[in-house]
Formats: C-alpha cells, sequence, structure tokens
C-alpha cells in the first residue's frame, strides 16, 4: 500500500495571503523525498484551493504519479486532456460544501462516465472513481469502464462509537474484497488521521491512500517531512 499526499490545503494557506507562500510544487516535493508515491490535487470549479497553473506546474515537476481529482465539467475535462496526468479521480462537487461530502451515484451519471472513461484513456489518462463502500457502486464503476475506485473512508472517519466505526469498516473491507476480485484496483481516502488509518492500513487490497487535511495539519507541529513519514510509518507497520 502506497500513500499519496493531497496537497490542496497548501493552496488554501498561499491563497488567503494571494502571494506565492507556502509553494505548492515544494511541498508536493517534500512529500516526494520523505516517500510518497503519488501526488493529488483537486482542481475546483471555484479554484478555491488549486489553480490551474498549479496542475500544470506539478505535472512538469514532480516525478512520481499526478491524480488529478476533478469533478465532470466541460473546461476542467479540457484541462485534463491537456496535462494529462497519471490518473484523474472523479468526484462529486457541490459549490457550498466544505470539502467532498461523498461518494458519487456512479449508477446516475453512468452514460456520462462512459464517455468520459473513453476519453481519459485514449489519452493514456488511468480513471478512479470516487464511491461509497457499496457492491452495486463498485459494480457500475468497472461496466462504464473505470480502473480504479476510491472509497469514501469519510464516514467511518466521522463516527465516534466503536461499533459503528466497526460496521462502516466491514464494508469498506467487503467493497475492497470485490472490487479486487473483479480486477478494480483501490484506493481509499477522506478524513484518515493518525489514529485512524491503521484500521484501513490493515485491508491489503487497498493499494493506496489519499490524505491531504491531516498531513498539512500535522505539518504544523511536526513539519512535512517527518509528517509524510509517520504515515507511511503507519501504513508499513499495519
Ligand atoms: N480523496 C478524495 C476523493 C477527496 O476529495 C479528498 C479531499 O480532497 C481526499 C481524498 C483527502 O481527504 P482529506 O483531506 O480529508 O485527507
Amino acid at each position: 500500500m502506497i500513500l499519496n499526499v493531497n496537497i490542496d490545503h497548501v493552496a488554501t494557506l498561499r491563497n488567503a495571503r494571494g502571494g506565492t507562500e507556502p509553494d505548492v510544487l515544494e511541498a508536493a516535493l517534500i512529500s516526494e523525498a520523505a516517500g510518497a508515491k503519488g501526488i493529488v490535487c483537486h482542481l475546483r470549479e471555484d479554484r478555491r484551493h488549486i489553480k490551474d497553473a498549479d496542475v500544470y506546474n506539478l505535472k512538469n515537476n514532480i516525478s512520481t504519479r499526478l491524480d488529478l481529482e476533478m469533478a465532470m465539467y466541460d473546461d476542467i475535462i479540457a484541462l485534463a486532456l491537456d496535462v494529462v496526468p497519471d490518473l484523474v479521480t472523479i468526484v462529486p462537487e457541490g459549490r457550498q460544501e466544505l470539502t467532498t461530502e461523498g461518494g458519487l451515484d456512479v449508477i446516475a451519471i453512468q452514460h456520462e462516465l462512459i464517455t468520459l472513461c473513453k476519453k481519459m484513456h485514449d489519452k493514456g489518462i488511468e480513471v478512479s472513481l470516487f464511491i461509497e463502500p457499496d457492491k452495486t457502486q463498485v459494480e457500475i464503476a468497472k461496466s462504464v469502464g473505470a480502473d480504479m475506485v476510491e472509497l469514501h473512508t469519510g464516514t467511518y472517519a466521522n463516527l465516534t462509537e466503536t461499533s459503528r466505526q466497526n460496521g462502516e469498516l466491514i464494508r469498506i473491507n467487503e467493497a475492497t474484497l470485490f472490487a479486487d476480485s473483479i480486477g478494480l484496483k483501490v484506493a481509499a481516502g477522506h478524513g484518515l488521521n493518525l489514529d485512524n488509518t491503521a484500521n484501513i492500513a490493515k485491508i491489503k487490497q487497498i493499494h493506496e491512500l489519499s490524505i491531504g487535511h491531516s498531513i498539512i495539519s500535522n505539518s504544523i507541529k511536526y513539519g512535512l517531512e517527518a509528517t509524510v513519514k509517520k504515515f507511511i510509518s503507519i501504513i508499513e507497520s499495519n
């Protein structure tokens, strides 16, 4: 299992003052040097953190894989086809939300997804769909041509009662095993932190974790390099 670092909130901090500090690319390079195997950024419709130029800059300068998170807006699809990241992760997006609030309903948008997967594949870009850990969603993800599913761990992360949290872990485990059995690569992410990542890291068929907010937050305490190493050590010790 590998760690992909989401650097959106480096851009959030930069944009708070409108300047160039902290530097998004530098954060990506530090994460790579600390052992991250991929860099994730979410280009939102409102460009609230990552800007178009950041995506190009990351693509041209990182040495691991670039995962561009995006919703299916025409201009962002066009940008993805121009940048050619290694992977696009398709997410639902609402203007009012503070962060991505749940998985895609792939059943409702299967026709659009078939077209999108074809466009991305023609450029050699892999497609991941961010979904709830649900067997039907996994099945449809496979049928529209996705290469990977990223299972939403936000519900698991937000639950405080152990029995309910364990129930959600079972759902994530079952969805992972099913996706793996039908030939989909599996990623997981949202809300993962230094306390709750270990349980997810125990699910061996998950190929990668996508973690952002907690890494950037803990960087204030430990520094970015040390924080990335802490997450990698959790992954490797489980
Ligand atoms: N995966 C997806 C699809 C996301 O939208 C996000 C948030 O941008 C993450 C993972 C990372 O979530 P967090 O910032 O809570 O670690």
